[in-house]
């Protein structure tokens, strides 16, 4: 709610070019909050920071917002808000008013999840996959029409040594069920024959050359195959979604093979532009920027010297289609971090195309590598390949055998439910609560934590509610709405300190949620939910609820309920369920 504020004040003052897109507001122990954007300034506007930050202060629209507005130390703006303002809005919003929508909601194309047909959807595909999910769901929230897709590998040469694997072992063969329960060792199984055909398996590696050309060919026995194929690993893949209640369906999925009538157009027509020009025989674009360690300029490969596609060439029908067909304002890439340069360059050629106009937003948001304790890649544990399923089963065995010990007299039933929510939940909350573009350590141990900024931490703080409420609620309490975390008929007085920081604390949601739209960073999300776990918790400490005279718990209890209703909807848009007991 301030941070507008501030970032007007600077523009008004010193001009647009100097507006502070994310300008430092921290809670303080001198005021509410302090504003620390003046220092940053100083220095490009040429005055001392004490001068930079009264000029701030002048321009300032804060009336009946805030009692006083003092600048302090090197150049700190310490704001104090009215309390009858705070009361005021915050009653607003645990009476039901939601963000307002945004200005011209825009649609956006999410890329995530694009795993391979019949290879290992590996640990870096979950975190696309929960990255991406969270940020559909966000930008949803904020208005935007959300347009998924999910851009499967199941094209290409890979696929003449699997379809010639698949008829070779019987579609009723135990390897072939392997395609849905362990597709790497499918995958792995047909490489192996392909690897060891000089010597063994004569004419293997032969076959699926030629399978390659009649697939491509649309010769219609193998295009048959190849769609058992795709069919079985999306049967893999949605295993894997249901498990983690992710938003994707078949209706999402527009894989590299969906392209394909397009391809030779569109070599053409670059061609036939002058934008891509043959070099060692191969047809490339060299767009403006992109240069090698040599100096040269480096190429994007879109036609083989044996004339077959390759990546670039579906992804540069792809995002001419987001633009074209989809009708995009903005295309994001939920895609790790390796595949930028890639990325970059068919951004790149689509802008000189005229694909990609200016008008439209296109992004790479990278994914960093999850890294095993050993701090490699986490492929392998104890010797043994990483399976997607078997790590997210052992999440929820961890988190089960921790409620089993904590919880006993809950029903089986009531323990399992609550296992699944915090096991799968700290998978994902750890993903998200790292910078999107950094690595991070998968490590059981930390994310299933009851302690620090973790999944199960803020999933208990909303039981805890849930459960005071349903106290409440017993004990006949109006107000309490039966643990539902429904609008409240009280009104919220905000008196105590561990009060005011809680109420300042959920006013700044709705600002938190464009943030995460803007930045596509789900990590600011979970900061600002363990905060106000944080929050809660020392209010729970410092201010009786339950014990409290009437009036009094009332308001707490009306106050409990919004910060539940943030805690849920906050984890919801992260994809994160939130448990009834813990
Ligand atoms: N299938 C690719 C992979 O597993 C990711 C695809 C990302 N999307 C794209 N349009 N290139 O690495």
């Amino acid at each position: 709610m301030v941070v507008p504020r501030v970032q007007a004040a600077i523009a008004s003052a010193f001009g647009e070019e100097f507006r502070q897109m994310d300008p430092v507001i921290r809670p303080s122990q001198f005021a509410d909050l302090q504003v620390n954007a003046a220092m940053a300034l100083a220095k490009k506007v040429g005055l001392p920071p004490r001068d930079t930050a009264a000029k701030i202060v002048d321009a300032l629209e804060l009336d009946g917002i805030c009692t006083t507005v003092e600048i302090s130390g090197p150049g700190f703006i310490n704001l104090t808000f009215d309390g009858t303002w705070i009361e005021e809005l915050l009653n607003a919003h645990s009476s039901g008013a939601e963000a307002a929508p945004p200005a011209g909601p825009r649609r956006v194309v999410v890329d995530y999840s694009s795993p391979n047909v019949a290879k290992e959807m590996h640990v870096g595909h979950l975190r696309t996959t929960v990255v991406g999910d969270s940020l559909v769901k966000v930008l949803e929230a904020l208005g935007d029409t959300v347009i998924r897709q999910n851009h499967i590998g199941d094209w290409g040469t890979p696929f003449g040594m699997l379809i010639e694997h698949w008829l070779e072992i019987g579609e009723d063969s135990p390897e072939a069920a392997l395609l849905v329960e362990d597709p790497m060792a499918f995958y792995q199984a047909a490489r192996a024959k392909f690897d060891a055909s000089a010597t063994e398996n004569e004419g293997f590696a032969t076959r699926a050359r030629l399978r390659v050309v009649a697939l491509q060919a649309g010769d219609a026995e193998t295009f048959a195959v190849w769609q058992r194929l795709v069919a079985q690993s999306k049967l893999y893949f949605n295993a894997i979604y249901s498990m983690l209640g992710i938003s994707l369906t078949d209706d999402h999925i527009a894989g590299e093979s969906s392209y394909d009538a397009d391809l030779a157009r569109l070599c053409q027509e670059l061609e036939d532009r002058g934008i891509a020009r043959i070099s060692d025989g191969a047809l490339c674009t060299f767009p403006a920027g992109f240069t090698g360690r040599d100096g040269e300029p480096l190429p994007l490969i879109i036609r083989k010297s044996d004339g077959g596609y390759g990546y670039g060439t579906t992804d540069l029908a792809t995002i001419r289609y987001r633009v074209r067909e989809l009708q995009a304002d903005r295309v994001l890439y939920v895609v790790g971090a390796p595949q930028n340069l890639h990325l970059r360059m068919v951004m790149a050629t689509a802008r000189e195309a005229g694909w990609l106009p200016d008008t439209v937003e296109a992004t790479h948001v990278q994914i960093g590598n999850v890294l095993g304790e050993d701090g490699k890649i986490l492929k392998s544990r104890a010797g043994t390949p990483v399976k997607l399923i078997a790590l997210l089963e052992e999440a929820v065995d961890r988190a089960r055998a921790v409620i089993d010990a904590s919880r006993p007299e809950l029903s089986e039933e009531e323990r399992a439910v609550t296992a699944r929510q915090v096991g799968i939940g700290a998978v994902k909350y750890a993903d998200l609560s790292t910078g999107h573009d950094t690595e991070y350590v998968f490590d059981f141990d930390r994310m299933l934590a009851l302690s620090g900024n973790t999944g199960p931490y803020v999933q208990y703080a909303a039981a805890r509610i849930r459960s005071i409420l349903r106290k409440a609620a017993v004990a006949g309490v109006a107000g309490a709405a039966g643990g539902t975390g429904a609008a409240p008929a009280t009104a919220i007085a905000v008196v105590e300190p561990a009060e005011r920081a809680l109420a300042l604390h959920l006013l700044e949601y709705d600002a938190t949620l464009r943030k995460v739209g803007e930045h596509l960073e789900p990590h600011r999300l979970t900061g600002y939910l363990f905060e106000l776990a944080q929050l809660f918790t020392a209010f729970y400490e410092q201010c009786p609820v339950l014990k409290a005279e009437e009036s009094v718990r009332q308001s707490r209890l009306a106050l409990c309920a919004l910060v539940l209703r943030r805690l849920s909807g906050g984890l919801e848009l992260l994809g994160i369920e939130t448990p009834e007991n813990m």
